[in-house]
């Protein structure tokens, strides 16, 4: 038998290549692995898009290519996924780099310098010559006015690599005008907050890097808020597979009530409180999925507080289904009951925190301390909170008052639940249990009789369960229930 080669068209592989599914920020965040695998301690992104101008461009101060090394690089398949890499190398399939460029742009330009070497050496892929020629051909040179401009910006760098695209076809899809830019320079203030997130680990601590959008520098965001003292911060944990460690470390985020309404925006991160609820993957410390429970639980209100930093190592590639784009991840079925044991646990001490207005839990209380003191309840289409009538405490008083002491507690409850602060200000979507009208008048009428017993006058009862948001509009209804 003899095997015929059949090699791949460059221009429908170039073209379909465009389509692997990258966004703006999981392009922009596959180029940045680059640099910082080759040791840079300062990115710069510019971004250009004027009359004269479009491109962006990522510099670096790494360690820069020599002229084979680049030209290598520059290559579908640059390196063999399955070679071993080294242990803090942000890489695995040798292509990162050329789709993320692809799916934004037809022009990619990238020159590199060594330390110590006089001049930068340089490759260009434009893909409008490569579905012409249906060939690889790979430039040595350019003078586009976009690749001067963010040559001009490297300056005398002893060092690095700079990356351009040109060509922003799928960027830039509108013409030039004021809404077109408005939305434009959205799209990159949105992808400066995800790189914010998925590198925070390497923009802070003592060696940390800095990167820059047109200038500015990139704050990093902690999904895990460990700085707030009413974080609560679980012991870690250590997953066994195929001889290697995970590292679990879940957090308690504070309730909202700790945090002013900027802080509480900021720590819901780009994706918000309930989206980014779950476990943080990293790999290298590089964030891959910031909060999924891995379709083993579903993301819920009072889960929201929970986040959980999950460790792997670049070995761990293949059996997690690390995908090209470094963007998502999938446990193997060997690891799944530990950690669905781990998000259960996390989603309870959430749920707690979340009902208990921020009140602290040790984890390593007995379970009847931690008994919830408010109750959620959706009563016509409002969240309210109830206190918990089983609460221990309560049951032990109660077993030692007479029956008339009893009612008279029970309608203090009431009517600390009915003007509790959060109660009056709390609303939102309801699902399901919403009470039946009939049910709200029996319930007002049966508080305002309540009332009445415990010695307030008609008039004053009344006036007093109406101020209850959910009674409001009911005057007659009570009154003719009660034959006031
Ligand atoms: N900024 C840079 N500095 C130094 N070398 C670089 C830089 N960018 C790319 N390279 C080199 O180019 C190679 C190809 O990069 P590319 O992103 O395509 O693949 P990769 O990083 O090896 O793997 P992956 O597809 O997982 O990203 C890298 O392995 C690296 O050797
Ligand atoms: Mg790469």
């Amino acid at each position: 038998m003899n095997p015929k080669l059949a090699i791949p068209d460059a221009a429908p592989l170039v073209l379909s290549l465009r389509s692997v599914g990258y966004t703006l920020e999981t392009a922009l965040a596959d180029i940045i692995d680059n640099s910082i695998t080759a040791k840079a301690t300062e990115i710069n992104i510019d971004v250009k898009w004027n009359k004269e101008l479009n491109y962006i461009s990522v510099r670096d101060n790494g360690y820069g290519m020599n002229e084979a090394q680049l030209h290598q690089a520059m290559k579908i398949g640059s390196k063999n996924p399955v070679d071993p890499r080294n242990h803090d190398d942000l890489g695995r399939f040798g292509i990162g780099m050329k789709t993320a460029a692809f799916s934004l742009c037809k022009r990619l330009t990238v020159g590199s310098k060594l330390l110590g070497s006089n001049a930068m050496c340089m490759r260009v892929w434009d893909i409008d010559k490569i579905a012409e020629t249906n060939r690889w051909e790979l430039f040595d040179g350019s003078s586009t006015p976009d690749w001067k401009d963010a040559l001009s910006r490297f300056g005398n760098c002893e060092q690095g690599t700079i990356v351009v695209l040109e060509k922003l076809d799928r960027l830039i899809t509108e013409n030039y005008s004021d809404q077109a830019i408005g939305r434009f320079w959205q799209r990159i203030a949105d992808m400066e907050k995800h790189l914010s997130m998925v590198f925070h680990r390497f923009l802070s601590g003592v060696q940390a890097i800095a990167i820059f959008i047109n200038g500015k520098k990139i704050e990093p965001w902690d999904p895990f808020m460990r700085n707030w003292l009413a974080t609560q911060e679980f012991r870690e944990e250590f997953l066994e597979c195929n001889g290697e460690s995970i590292r679990a470390h879940a957090f308690i985020l504070p309730h909202h009530s700790k945090l002013s309404v900027k802080e509480y925006d900021e720590a819901g991160g780009p994706g918000g409180w309930l989206e980014q609820q779950g476990f943080y993957v990293y790999r290298n410390k590089r964030l891959i999925v910031p909060g999924t429970w891995f379709k083993m639980l579903r993301k819920n209100e009072p889960g929201q507080l929970a986040r959980i930093q999950l460790d792997l190592t670049g070995d761990m590639d293949f059996e997690w289904k690390i995908d090209v784009k470094k963007s998502s991840a999938a446990p193997p079925s060997t690891l799944r009951e530990g950690i669905r044991r781990i998000a259960r646990t996390a989603q309870e001490a959430s749920r707690k925190v979340y009902y208990y207005r921020g009140a602290a839990i040790n984890q390593q209380s007995k379970a009847e301390d931690n008994d919830a003191i408010w109750e959620q309840a959706s009563i016509r289409g409002r969240t309210f909170f109830r206190i918990n009538r089983s609460h221990a405490l309560l049951k032990d008083a109660k077993a030692q008052l007479n029956a008339d002491a009893e009612k008279k507690l029970n309608t203090f409850l009431s009517l600390v639940e009915g003007f509790a602060p959060m109660n009056a200000s709390l609303t939102g979507p309801v699902s399901g249990e919403a009470n039946q009208e009939n049910e709200l008048i029996d319930s007002a009428a049966s508080f305002c009789s309540d009332l009445i017993n415990a010695g307030y006058s008609k008039c004053e009862a009344l006036r007093k369960v109406l101020q209850i948001s959910i009674y409001e509009g009911m005057a007659e209804a009570i009154e003719n229930k009660l034959q006031l």
